[in-house]
């Protein structure tokens, strides 16, 4: 069901230093920081060959990876995207499947305008998976 992993989310305590990082140690592509207020991050999308990795930010006192931050203070791997064709049969697999999906289960209109939904991260051996219908 799932097909290319689409992105690997890191949380980072300092955007602008982990972009530099990766633009000029790593010699990666970055892309311009985007405020995301709906989700409460901002986002800074690093395009790879083959994937992309997005640096999260918290963004405004109620953001969701603001406690992330706080148990990881230098930063840490906070989710990875499965791509899927269709999210509403995703979802429905999974639930009936016993996954839990957060929120009230309906896809949300994520960082690339694309809906998503994310996956409890206890159902999926600890990791966060963020599925975007490509
Ligand atoms: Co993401």
């Amino acid at each position: 069901m799932i097909g290319r992993l689409n992105h690997v989310a890191i949380a980072v305590p300092d955007l602008h230093a982990a972009a530099a990082q990766y633009r000029d140690t790593l010699g990666a592509e970055v892309g311009a920081p985007q405020d995301e207020p709906d989700h409460g991050v901002t986002v800074i999308f690093i395009t790879l060959p083959n994937t992309k990795i997005e640096l999260l930010h918290p963004l405004g006192p109620d953001s969701p990876i603001r406690a992330f931050l706080d148990k990881n203070p230098s930063g840490g791997i906070h989710h990875i995207c499965y791509e899927v064709a269709d999210i509403r049969a995703a979802r429905d697999h999974l639930t009936a499947a016993g996954a839990r999906v957060l929120g009230n289960g309906d896809p949300r209109i994520g960082a690339h305008g694309k809906p998503v939904l994310f996956l409890h991260p206890k159902d999926f051996a600890g990791t966060l998976i963020e599925l975007e219908q490509a």
